[in-house]
Order: structure tokens, then sequence, then C-alpha cells
């Protein structure tokens, strides 16, 4: 991946912005149990959340760079109830600007396409004819709802020649682990020419604690303390696509991510 701003608009939704209707309705569950609240009520409050989060909920990204190309992604929700994995809300037109400044007065590149429900709302374009080694802006716009801004860079094209490169690389992210306050850090600096994740971006396990003495029991990692703050949705292994949009939208849904 090359270098990503931190695009996600903070919000203290955490996890319950991704969760499926199977997550929704577990986390209801539990959210009643430890409120007060009605399923009904906590389903509703999560669809709040949801629709406060906007349309471009869970960030933009860009990678696999090139010295001319640079893949540029983002999702869109175009309705509350197109929440990841759901397979619910209409298909959107989606605009895409690439610009050489933040404010995006010299934009160099613009074009239009569109996503739907049958890819959960996301969105990917490989934008060419970019300079060597060069920073870009770049955003996204639904109708009248703008993305937030990226920043990219594409490789250097000089054969023959070495060329020094500044290097971050993160792996093993598990949100049930800890935070991806690693990730803000990275994202900070404008020094980078490329973040490279090695790996285990997001993890496929559930959400049960192992039991102390019981080799084998539990199929959940990180501190006791993360229980109900850091969960996965959902909330067993996964195992089907709806399963891996939502976990991965999950992973998507924390303003460092
Ligand atoms: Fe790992």
């Amino acid at each position: 991946m090359s270098v990503q701003t931190p695009t996600s608009p903070a919000t203290d939704a955490g996890s319950a912005r991704s969760v499926s209707r199977r997550g929704v309705l577990l986390g209801g569950a539990a959210a009643a149990g430890a409120a007060g609240l009605t399923p009904a009520d906590a389903r509703a409050a999560v669809g709040d959340l949801l629709s406060r989060a906007g349309v471009f909920a869970f960030g933009v990204a860009s990678g696999d760079p090139t010295a001319t190309e640079v893949l540029l992604w983002t999702r869109v929700t175009p309705v509350p109830s197109a929440v990841p994995g759901s397979g619910r809300g209409p298909a959107r037109d989606v605009v895409w600007e690439v610009a050489a400044d933040e404010g995006f007065r010299e934009v160099v590149r613009r074009g239009r396409t569109w996503t739907s429900a049958e890819r959960d709302h996301t969105v990917k374009v490989v934008v060419s004819d970019l300079q060597p080694y060069t920073e870009y802006f770049y955003r996204f716009r639904v109708r009248r709802d703008v993305s937030p801004v990226g920043r990219t860079r594409t490789s250097p094209d000089e054969p023959g020649t070495t060329h020094a490169l500044r290097l971050a690389f993160a792996s093993c992210s598990n949100y049930t682990g800890g935070y991806f306050t690693a990730y803000r850090g990275i994202a900070a600096r404008d020094d980078l020419d490329l973040v490279l994740h090695l790996g285990d971006y997001v993890y496929e396990y559930g959400n049960e604690p192992a039991v102390p003495g019981v080799p084998g029991s539990g199929d959940r990692y990180g501190p006791r303390e993360l229980v109900g703050v850091r969960d996965h949705q959902p909330p067993v292994e996964m195992v089907t696509l709806e399963d891996y949009r939502v976990r991965h939208a999950l992973y998507k849904s924390d303003p460092d991510a």
C-alpha cells in the first residue's frame, strides 16, 4: 500500500458503525442487557450512528503504485441501511479526482465510475498517466457528498539507477488485540515513500475468550480488558464473503485504519 492519510472521520461510533444485520441483532441483544434498552432501541441507535457516519464512513485508501499508476479505493454507504455485507442499497455514480495539491486547485485526473450492492458498494479505480515519484491527493464524490482527502505517491522510474526510499511497515493488526495507533503515527509522517502491510490486515477469529486451564478453548486473541470494547464483528470466525465484508468494514471503521 502506498502512503495513506488517516481518513475515516473520527467518531465514537466504533464497531457499531459497521456491524452486519446479524451483528446488529447480536450486538443489540448485548446492548439491551447492558443498558436496559430493547433490541429495537439498540438497532435504531446503530442505524442513527451509521447515518451520522455518512456516505464515506470507511475512509479512502490507495495502493499498488507504479511510476505512472495508482489504485484508489473507497466504500460508499448510499443509504443508512446499506451496511457492509447487507447486499442492500441503490447503485451510485461515483466521481474521483486526483490533484497535485491538497486544495484541489490543480486537478490532474478526473473520472467517473459506479458501484452497487453487488460489490458491497466498494469502489476501485486505477488511475494512469501520472508522473513518476510524485505526490498526489485524491478524493471521491457521490452526489453532494465528498470523501476525505487521501495522499499517495507514485514510484520512481529510473532504470539502471538506485533510488533511496523510506518505507514503513505494519503487520498482525488484530482489532481485538489493541488499538491501531501505529497507523496514526505512520500517517502523520510526510517523509515516507511507501507503507507496506506485511499481512494479517484483518483476523478471522471470533470473540470467544479462552477458558483458563482449558487448552484449545476460545477463538479470541487479545487482553481480557478489551472484551466488550474491541469485539470482532461478525462475532464468530469469518467464513463467508458476507463475513469478510463485515469484518473488513469493522477494521476500516477504526479512524486510524
Ligand atoms: Fe500475524
